[in-house]
């Protein structure tokens, strides 16, 4: 999807659908105006009929509107002046954006960038607009034969039309980010759509090489003998049962100016498929445990984005990836393993395996000397009862960190919500026959997760994203969200302008 930024008034413009701002009702912002003003005042008797509901992301599109040189109006309700907000912003963008998807113009004009929204500038504004827009055209085909039962085509060219020519650096500048994050999610949502039985361990250990190809990331890619060697027992215990051979992806992105730059280091659960193992997991939509490598598929997302943007930090991303099967020689309930720190666990359940791959990965991450390090997984079911689908679970051991990403997860629209890791919690790990159980007793099971993945964590500043709840959806919208990609790539935006 391309982007072009201008300022001005879209009355003599020829495009295949404009999308005018009606604000309180029946209020038409500037570029609204102008189209009515050119058609009579053709807008404004339909708004008077109240054919447009005042809700904010409301639509009615019209077609035919004399005096004008485009085929479609789109009007978009902006709710109420007073309450305008981050989220009324995103869902009249959001709401423009799915109406320009299915509309059939292959160019549309967005004029929906002019209000104000409260605390954001004009970059907040372009970044955001273009990262849904952008967003909402993707659609998943890979697997599907029949390639033109796929929905139709939405705008591959789009103009965001500004009133203010001293907005238009702002909002280009964001516009080139948003994009580039969009980029990051649609890959993410591609991951983690694809089925099992192509998105295996070794098809993601492809997928980093030909990303790193593609953007000059240094990809190095450990086999199971090299895991073996560096002691990775917990992260080996889990690729038991498959056939599948596990890897360990290494991607390196150096864009910082200062060599040496301490880097941030992502870390993705990668179960390609999780069936729990011996602890095996009921039938009902096991089949979304393909899902299972969402984490994985941010820190590609991710490192995609920093990359397109050539942002001036060091990132690593690390990805341990396997399936969690069951079988002759799968690791057994009760079984105990050495993790690559020397810590014993006792594996009480086999399903709770993110952890046992994550841990190893977390230790191999103190030789980066990292300035922090964020691990992303679809950790546990109790974190959906927690919080659903709206924010991902935030846990840290630094509170200056997690405030960090609380306050990127509102800026991009991709929020966290922060959980206590407190060292009561600690307690509900205790295992008999090991240094540490894979499992805490009854209750808090979000938290129990993170303190076992603390324990692996001494050494840096770290925090958890608990993704469960928000990196795909179910039923009949079923599919990868892209999430946490623009969380991830807003806080790495702001490290690059403080760097
Ligand atoms: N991948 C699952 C967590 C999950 C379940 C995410 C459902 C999204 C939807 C994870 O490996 C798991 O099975 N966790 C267990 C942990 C339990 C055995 C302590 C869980 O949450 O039930
Ligand atoms: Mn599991
Ligand atoms: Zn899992």
């Amino acid at each position: 999807m391309e982007f072009s930024i201008k300022a001005g008034t879209p009355e003599k413009l020829r495009s295949g659908c404009i999308a005018l701002g009606v604000i309180d009702a029946k209020g038409l912002t500037p570029a609204a105006a102008a189209i009515d003003k050119a058609s009579n005042g053709y807008l404004t008797e339909i708004l008077r009929r109240g054919d447009l509901e005042p809700k904010a992301g409301s639509t009615l599109m019209l077609h035919n509107v004399p005096g004008t040189a485009c085929e479609r109006i789109l009007l978009v309700s902006l709710g109420k002046q007073a309450e305008f907000s981050d989220k009324n912003f995103r869902s009249t963008v959001g709401a423009a954006a799915k109406a320009f998807a299915t509309c059939g113009s292959k160019d549309a004009t967005l004029c929906l960038l002019d209000q104000a929204v409260p605390g954001r500038d004009a970059r907040w504004r372009g970044r955001q607009a273009a990262m849904l827009l952008a967003d909402s055209a993707y659609r998943y085909e890979t697997t599907k034969a029949k390639k033109d039962d796929a929905p139709r085509r939405g705008p591959s060219k789009i103009t965001l039309l500004l009133a203010d020519q001293a907005d238009v650096a702002g909002v280009q500048a964001g516009a080139v980010q948003g994009k580039a994050i969009a980029g990051g999610m649609a890959l993410a949502k591609e991951l983690g759509n694809l089925p099992a039985n192509i998105c295996t361990p070794t098809y993601l250990a492809q997928q980093a090489k030909a990303l790193g190809k593609a953007h000059k990331l240094k990809v190095d890619v450990l086999e199971r003998a090299q895991m073996e060697k560096l002691g990775m027992g917990s992260l080996l215990s889990v690729a038991a049962g498959s056939a599948q051979p596990p890897k360990f992806i290494v991607m390196k992105y150096d864009g910082a100016p200062k060599k040496g730059a301490r880097p941030v280091v992502l870390v993705g659960k990668g179960i390609t498929f999780d069936t729990g193992g011996i602890s095996i997991k009921p039938a009902a939509e096991m089949d979304e445990m393909k899902y299972d490598m969402c984490g994985a598929a941010s820190v590609f997302g991710t490192l995609k984005a920093v990359a397109t943007l050539g942002l001036p930090l060091n990132v690593i991303g690390l990805v341990p990836t396997t399936e969690n099967m069951p079988g002759g020689r799968a690791t057994k309930p009760g079984d105990i393993v050495t993790s690559m720190s020397g810590q014993t666990i006792e594996i009480l359940n086999t399903d709770a395996e993110g952890r046992l791959i994550l841990c190893d990965a977390l230790t191999y991450a103190e030789r980066f000397e990292p300035d922090c390090v964020i691990d992303i997984a679809t950790l546990t079911g109790a974190c959906i009862i927690a919080l659903g689908a709206i924010p991902s679970g935030l846990l840290a051991n630094d509170d200056e960190l997690a405030a960090e990403l609380l306050a990127r997860g509102q800026e991009s629209g991709d929020r966290a919500w922060q959980l206590p890791l407190w060292d009561d919690y600690q307690e509900m790990l205790k295992s008999n026959f090991a240094d540490i159980p894979n499992i805490g007793s009854k209750g808090a099971g979000t938290i129990t997760a993170a303190c076992f993945l603390a324990r692996f964590t001494a050494k840096y500043k770290w925090a958890h994203l608990d993704i469960a709840g928000t990196a795909w959806k179910s039923g009949g919208d079923k599919g990868a969200t892209g999430r946490p990609v623009p969380l991830l790539a807003q806080f790495l935006l702001g490290r690059a302008k403080a760097a």
